[in-house]
């Protein structure tokens, strides 16, 4: 059967992850989480104090970007793969708020983009792969057979957010989550470097008042007339 990529974008928690995982599940592909290679950089750089509260050294993050390596390996008992850097399990460490925190302006820089998008494009050259993040149908895959665009109210994303951080026993304040979810917003979608936009021939689904089974009916109904193509 025809293979093709299936590229997720859109605002920070709109549940792209969780719907990218369970299409990629039913049509039997690989899903990468592009925002998790984000993250290992993000974790990467508060480990070896290059960012933290009030300091940014990015020349220093750029040095020794040949020293990061990223890869996914899938978990059998969770059934998605789970992100390693430099052959540690970081998978729950990339989740935290402070990570949430310095991930954005880790993103805006393009020796890192450069670095990600290529791995990115090397994982979906065989097709058969749903990837999700905020660049995929207009940087990584511009070629990608279907496109979709994902928003939901700040609100309902903080909301969303602050219930799954609670879950894992994250103690914090909806507000922080709020807050947190904006910001990312206003910088994903206004740096220079590949920004947060949709592309044109994105389909956009704004699922705030959405179950996922919704979302994944219509997904997967589009994914259908793609494949078949
Ligand atoms: O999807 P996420 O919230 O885990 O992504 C974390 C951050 O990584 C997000 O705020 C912006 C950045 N990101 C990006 O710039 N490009 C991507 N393709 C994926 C994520």
């Amino acid at each position: 059967m025809n293979k093709i990529v299936i590229a997720i974008d859109g605002f920070s928690s709109t549940g792209k992850s969780t719907i990218a995982k369970k299409i990629a599940k039913q049509l039997n592909y690989i899903y990468v989480d592009t925002g998790a290679m984000y993250r290992a950089v993000t974790y990467f750089a508060l480990e070896n104090n290059f960012i933290g509260d009030g300091f940014f050294y990015s020349e220093k993050l750029i040095e020794q970007l040949d020293k990061i390596s990223i890869n996914f390996k899938f978990n059998d008992i969770k059934g998605f793969a789970e992100v390693y850097l430099n052959g540690k399990n970081i998978e729950s460490d990339i989740r935290t708020l402070r990570v949430s925190q310095f991930v954005s302006p880790v993103a805006t820089l393009s020796e890192v983009r450069r670095k990600l998008v290529e791995q990115q494009q090397l994982m979906g050259k065989d097709k058969g792969m749903v990837m999700d993040g905020r660049d995929i149908g207009t940087v990584v895959f511009p070629d990608a057979e279907l496109k979709i665009f994902m928003t939901a109210s700040a609100e309902t994303r903080a909301k969303r957010r602050y219930k799954e951080l609670l879950e894992r026993g994250h103690n914090l304040s909806y507000e922080d989550v709020l807050e947190n979810v904006t910001t990312r917003d206003r910088i994903d979608s206004t740096r220079e470097d590949s920004p947060l936009v949709k592309a044109e021939d994105a389909i956009e689904i704004d699922n705030s008042d959405l179950t996922i089974e919704e979302q994944l009916d219509t997904i997967l109904d589009l994914a259908s007339h793609s494949i078949a193509k």
